[in-house]
C-alpha cells in the first residue's frame, strides 16, 4: 500500500481536491486505448487486472479497444498491515488462464513505490508470457524505489493520497467517476 495521511481513531475521512476530473481521466483513457489498440494489432492480447484497485480502470480501457483481447485477474496484496509497501507480496486469486506465449499487458491502478509491481513482473515473467508489460492509470513519480519500465500510463500525480476511480481508502471511495485526494480530519 502507499502512505495514507495518518489519521487518529475517531478520525473521518473527507474528499479533498480534484486531482483528475472525470473529463480529462475519460479522454486520456480513451488515448491509451488508442495507442494500446495500435501497439497490439494482430497480436494476442492478455489484460490482466490488478483487483481491486484497477477494476474501474480496466473496465473502461477494455471498451476503449477494438483489437480482440482476453482479459483475467489477479488480487495481491502485502505482508503485513503496514500502510508501507513491504515488496513482499501475497497472491490472494492467481489467473485463471495460461500466459505462456502471450502478449501480456498488466492494467495498474497506481504506481507508488513500485514494490508490488517489481513482484509481480517477476512472478508473471516466469511464466514465459510473449511480452509483458505494463499500463497504470496513475503514478507517483516521487516515492518510487524501484525502477520499472511502464509502458502507458495515465496521469503523474504529486505525492498525495488519490482515492477514486477504482482507488480506495480502507475500502472507501472506488466509486467516484473522478480522482481526488484524500482529506482527513482529526475529529
Ligand atoms: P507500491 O507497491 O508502493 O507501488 O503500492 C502499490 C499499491 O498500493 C497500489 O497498487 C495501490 O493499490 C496502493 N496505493 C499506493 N498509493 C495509493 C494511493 O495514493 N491511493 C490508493 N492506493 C494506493
Ligand atoms: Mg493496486
Amino acid at each position: 500500500m502507499g502512505e495514507p495521511p495518518s489519521s487518529g481513531g475517531n478520525s473521518v475521512d473527507r474528499l479533498g481536491e480534484t486531482l483528475i476530473d472525470s473529463e480529462r481521466l475519460h479522454a486520456r483513457v480513451a488515448e491509451l486505448g488508442a495507442e494500446i489498440d495500435a501497439d497490439y494489432a494482430g497480436r494476442d492480447l492478455v489484460l490482466v487486472g490488478v483487483l481491486k484497485g484497477a477494476l474501474i480502470f480496466m473496465a473502461d480501457l477494455m471498451r476503449s479497444l477494438t483489437l480482440p483481447c482476453e482479459i483475467d485477474l489477479m488480487a495481491v496484496s502485502s505482508y503485513g498491515s503496514s500502510t508501507v509497501s513491504s515488496g513482499v507480496v501475497r497472491i490472494l486469486k492467481d489467473l485463471d488462464t495460461s500466459i505462456e506465449g502471450r502478449d501480456v499487458l498488466v492494467v495498474e491502478d497506481i504506481i507508488d513505490s513500485g514494490l508490488t509491481l517489481q513482484y509481480l513482473m517477476r512472478n508473471l515473467r516466469a511464466r514465459d508470457p510473449a511480452t509483458l508489460e505494463v499500463c497504470s492509470l496513475l503514478t507517483k513519480p516521487e516515492r518510487r524505489r524501484v525502477e520499472l519500465p511502464i509502458k502507458y500510463v495515465g496521469f503523474e500525480i504529486p505525492n498525495v493520497f488519490a482515492i477514486g476511480y477504482g482507488l480506495d481508502h480502507a475500502q472507501r471511495w472506488r466509486n467516484l467517476d473522478y480522482v481526488a485526494a484524500l482529506e482527513p480530519t482529526r475529529s
